[in-house]
């Protein structure tokens, strides 16, 4: 289910406004922007819209298994600095991990990103099979079996630069369920959490997924803010047999 560009829009500016706060970046001059799920390119079409008008510099890394998806995407970017692959995420993040620093790194194409986007894919445990679950939570450091978008949530944090933002849309359930705690506690420990949007039934896909949109900026400091003041929004068509 690929993000509508209404939503990728929506998505684009509630980064790129955060991204405007942030004074690390002043002297950055290339930004660089990661969607490691990226299908056929909508979300890093948006957030170029933006760049395009701010006028800044920028270098769009996009991932996907689809070979279809990855060649729109391509040819949706001509002219652009891009590096759009096809490929495993979870599988090039694995072998780059051990030379992925918080400076740089220049190990195609898992260079630190200063800001990701992305819709990643959701597998739940029960489609996923019970091994692939517990071996994907054993190589991300969670516990259990894991959903398939927590992993790339756990990839996706590595990834990103220290003072970096995202804006990632995926399923509600690790807001609320037992299996999600984990992946809470990581979030919590590694982001000054901006902003949660829980979707609800609002049926933006046609997935039987509930989902939820997440903003942080990664700590710089693990032991700073506490997030104890965080904005959330909850919106649901339907609520206690009202509309
Ligand atoms: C929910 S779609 C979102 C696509 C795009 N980011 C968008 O918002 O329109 C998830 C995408 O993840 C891709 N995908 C699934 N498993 C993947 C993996 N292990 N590594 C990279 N991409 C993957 C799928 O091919 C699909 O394009």
């Amino acid at each position: 289910h690929y993000t509508s560009t209404s939503l990728s829009d929506f998505m684009s500016d509630k980064l790129l406004n955060h991204f405007k706060d942030n004074e690390e970046f002043q002297n950055n001059k290339t930004y660089k922007i990661l969607d490691p799920s990226c299908g056929e390119g909508e979300l890093l079409y948006s957030v170029k819209k933006i760049l395009d008008r701010e006028k800044l510099e920028y270098k769009l890394m996009g991932i996907d298994t689809n070979e279809y998806a990855i060649r729109q995407a391509s040819s949706r970017f001509s002219n652009v600095n891009t590096e759009i692959v096809v490929g495993d995420y979870l599988e090039l993040f694995n072998k780059a991990k051990e030379n992925l620093s918080t400076t740089d790194s220049h190990s195609y194409p898992l260079e630190m990103a200063d800001m990701i986007i992305a819709n990643p894919p959701y597998v739940r445990t029960q489609i996923l099979g019970a091994d692939k679950a517990k071996s994907l939570g054993r190589e991300f450091g969670l516990k259990g079996r894991v959903d398939l978008y927590q992993a790339f949530l756990v990839a996706m944090t590595r990834q990103l630069k220290d003072g970096g933002l995202i804006c990632v849309i995926t399923s509600n359930r690790y807001l609320t369920t037992v299996g999600g705690k984990d992946i809470r506690n990581f979030l919590n420990e590694n982001y000054d959490i901006l902003e949660v949007i829980d979707l609800g039934d609002t049926k933006l896909f046609d997935a039987a997924v509930l989902p939820a949109i997440f903003v942080g900026r990664k700590k710089t400091n693990k032991l700073s803010l506490r997030n104890d003041d965080v904005p959330f929004i909850r919106i649901y068509e339907e609520l206690n047999n009202k509309n």
